[in-house]
């Protein structure tokens, strides 16, 4: 039977420390892999025609980490937002960031900004890269924004609703509708709250660096067995 692609994928990539531990290695270098790995399955998922990939890269949270393993992301990021995407771009895919962009080193704004810009007109697909996000921040934000519209006159109270909503969030995304979590966690942590309202929840105990493209057939597989009805009741 003909696979039915998802729209939106979202990943939460984990597992990148545990995966270089297990091997004796500098958890560093389960974030070098990880990097590996998402430039793949990045250029397989446009393959199969997904439209839009958003990717965990940075949460709010991840500043907590050692100062060792924060400087070896942002420098990894610089690293793959020069190298790593560039079969992406070439297939026409659109590169946007949500998070804020406080607390970024100048030089991975620059970065960022960079690549929105190359890409800014593509239109065969989206990838969604959150940096320095939280998705309770995205809200939070964007309820700010409305209400200065609000206050300014630009925006009536009538016209806020769940489309007007999402144009004030960091971007103006389809719903999810897979989520992929790896290494075994079940839980959400504050990732694109907005847009997985509805999303179908996909764990795996392979950790990211270990995620592989038959990982992904299997996730699209299962999405594929689900019985999705959106709180409606299916028709016999
Ligand atoms: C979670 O694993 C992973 C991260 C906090 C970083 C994700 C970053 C990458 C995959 C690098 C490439 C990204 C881009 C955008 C180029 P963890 O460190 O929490 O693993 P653990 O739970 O085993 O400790």
């Amino acid at each position: 039977m003909e696979q039915k692609m998802p729209n939106h994928v979202a990943i939460i990539m984990d597992g990148n420390g545990r995966w270089a531990q297990k091997r004796g290695l500098k958890r560093t270098k389960g974030h070098q892999k990880g990097a590996e790995v998402l430039k793949k399955i990045s250029e397989y998922v446009y393959d199969k025609k997904i439209k839009v990939l958003s990717v965990f890269a940075f949460s709010t949270e991840n500043w907590k980490r050692d100062k060792e393993e924060v400087d070896y992301l942002m420098d990894l990021f610089l690293k793959a937002f020069k190298d790593n995407f560039d079969a992406v771009k070439k297939k026409g895919v659109k590169v946007v960031f949500s998070g804020l962009k406080d607390k970024l080193s100048d030089k991975v704004v620059k970065a960022m900004e960079k690549m929105s810009e190359e890409t800014k007109n593509n239109n065969n697909g989206v990838f969604n890269i959150c940096l320095n996000y939280g998705g309770q921040d995205e809200i939070v934000n964007a309820s700010k924004k409305i209400s200065e519209d609000v206050l300014n006159g630009n925006l009536s109270i009538d016209d806020i609703n769940k489309d007007s909503f999402g144009k004030y969030l960091f971007n103006d995304l389809p719903p999810i509708d897979l989520l992929i979590r790896t290494s075994g966690e079940y839980r959400i942590s504050n990732f694109m709250l907005w847009q997985m309202a509805y999303a179908e929840l996909y764990f795996t105990d392979v950790l990211w660096p270990d995620f592989d493209e038959k990982q992904m057939d299997k996730a699209i597989e299962v999405f594929n067995n689900r019985d999705r009805r959106f709180g409606g009741v299916k028709k016999k």
